[in-house]
């Protein structure tokens, strides 16, 4: 390998898998950029390249002049695919070559291209010729006709599968099912969510840390890309022709996790979205006043007024569930209180708040008993549960019940 060969390679971008605006790109890609960016991912595609290269070229050559780039990632394939690939850029100007020698994966090698890539739209393509190329002329009109994300699909009209058989038609339908039933609102926006041959617009991932596990990079742009324009296209998967398929076991392990994956983060950005987590400092804080009252009443009652001990810890719990209900009142659902004004209405709230929490001790039991006797579970521990457990319930039940936004017409 000469030295000029290798300067010609693209320099492979480390760090966060973060594609950025084509404003913050290199200055490079500012001086020179192009509407369409194609990346191809290959790993011992050496056989298909040199043909591969030719037809796409000649096919986008026709579809969008020279206002496109080509960029093969190749994951330092042991049959020397970039070699090979690197040799067509002189006869190939569009063509731009990627050797990744310390990073591996179909879907992390795609982003690595996109983040080199000028374009605005991107795109993505087997590198064996078993996503046909003539399908690229309908993704990129759909792209311009205004697409957020252009898929080619296998099960919309026109599409399909050459040769499989019943087994693996039955393996790609059964995980796609599999991944509906796990992360539907991904899976279910498009028929072919398997799909690795699409176009998506820049700035629908641009700025996103994208995370992706195992083979299925389109998952990764459904579940955290701002997708709204979603257009399909079908096409019927070739056989291959040369090399051989990398998908292992391995492969269906990955996308589950990968599934369960996007479905826990949007859980936890909803909840952290939703939570009041002011609301419930305030109630905290309420709550822990509330203790401070409830051992200061039962020690005036119990010491100084002799009263006994059954009636000095009721009376006090209940004195305590007063200055709570006073203060969350005036404060913690403050807001929620002056919607709902008159001294009925707060009657009304303290009654349900006093229910509530009355509801919470006899939960708090439960709870201790449950954590001692049965998981044994040491009794102060279990004791500290219970009040977690039961903060959280007072604070959410109250929240939908006692100070619950009545809707008036
Ligand atoms: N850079 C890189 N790194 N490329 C890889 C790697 C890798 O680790 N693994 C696979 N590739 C390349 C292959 O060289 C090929 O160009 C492309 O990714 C697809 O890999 P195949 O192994 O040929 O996959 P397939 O044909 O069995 O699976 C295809 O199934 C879908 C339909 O169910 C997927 O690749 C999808 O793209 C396709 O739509
Ligand atoms: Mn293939």
């Amino acid at each position: 390998m000469s030295s000029t060969q290798t300067s010609d390679l693209i320099p492979v971008p480390s760090g966060q898998l973060n594609i950025a605006d084509v404003s913050n790109e290199s200055p490079e890609a500012v001086d020179c950029p192009v509407w369409f960016s194609l990346v191809v991912p290959t790993y011992n595609e050496g056989k298909n390249v040199e043909h591969l290269v030719a037809v796409l070229s000649h096919l986008l050559n026709e579809a969008v002049g020279d206002d496109y780039e080509l960029i093969i990632v190749d994951d330092d394939s042991p049959d020397g695919t970039w070699k090979e690939a690197l040799a067509l850029t002189n006869a190939y100007p569009r063509l731009r070559v990627m050797r990744r020698e310390h990073e591996r994966g179909l879907s992390t090698a795609v982003i690595r291209g996109w983040q080199v890539a000028r374009g605005e739209v991107l795109g993505v393509i087997d590198g064996d010729l078993q996503h046909p190329p003539e399908t690229l002329v309908q993704l990129l009109k759909a792209m311009r006709d205004g697409a957020d994300l252009a898929v080619a699909s296998r099960h919309i009209e026109g599409g399909g599968v050459s040769d499989w058989s019943l087994i693996r038609r039955f393996l790609s339908r059964g995980a796609q099912l599999l991944g509906l039933v796990i992360c539907p609102a991904v899976v279910g926006r498009v028929t072919d969510p398997m799909s690795g041959y699409f176009m998506v617009r820049r700035s629908a991932i641009a700025n996103i840390s994208l995370d992706p596990l195992g083979y299925k990079i389109l998952l990764e742009v459904l579940g955290r890309g701002r997708i709204d324009h979603v257009a399909e296209v079908g096409y019927v998967f070739q056989k291959r022709q040369e090399g051989e398929s990398k998908v292992t076991w391995r492969q269906y392990i990955d996308y589950i996790g990968h599934l369960v994956k996007l479905r826990s983060r949007g859980r936890i950005s909803r909840f952290r979205e939703q939570f009041p987590f002011a609301r419930f400092f305030r109630f905290g804080v309420v709550g822990f006043s509330g203790v401070f009252v409830d051992i200061a009443v039962f020690y005036l009652l119990r010491f100084h007024l002799g009263l006994n001990i059954f009636r000095s810890t009721a009376l006090s719990a209940e004195v305590a569930v007063i200055n709570n209900f006073l203060w969350n009142d005036l404060w913690t659902f403050g807001d929620i209180s002056r919607k709902q004004p008159g001294q009925r209405q707060r009657l009304l709230r303290f009654l349900k708040f006093n229910f509530i929490c009355l509801m919470g001790i006899v939960l708090q039991g439960l709870i201790v008993s449950l954590g001692h006797d049965v998981f044994g579970i040491n009794e102060v521990i279990s004791k500290l549960l219970a009040i977690a457990i039961v903060t959280l319930w007072n604070f959410w039940v109250n929240l939908k019940l006692s100070w619950r936004v009545t809707q008036v017409k």
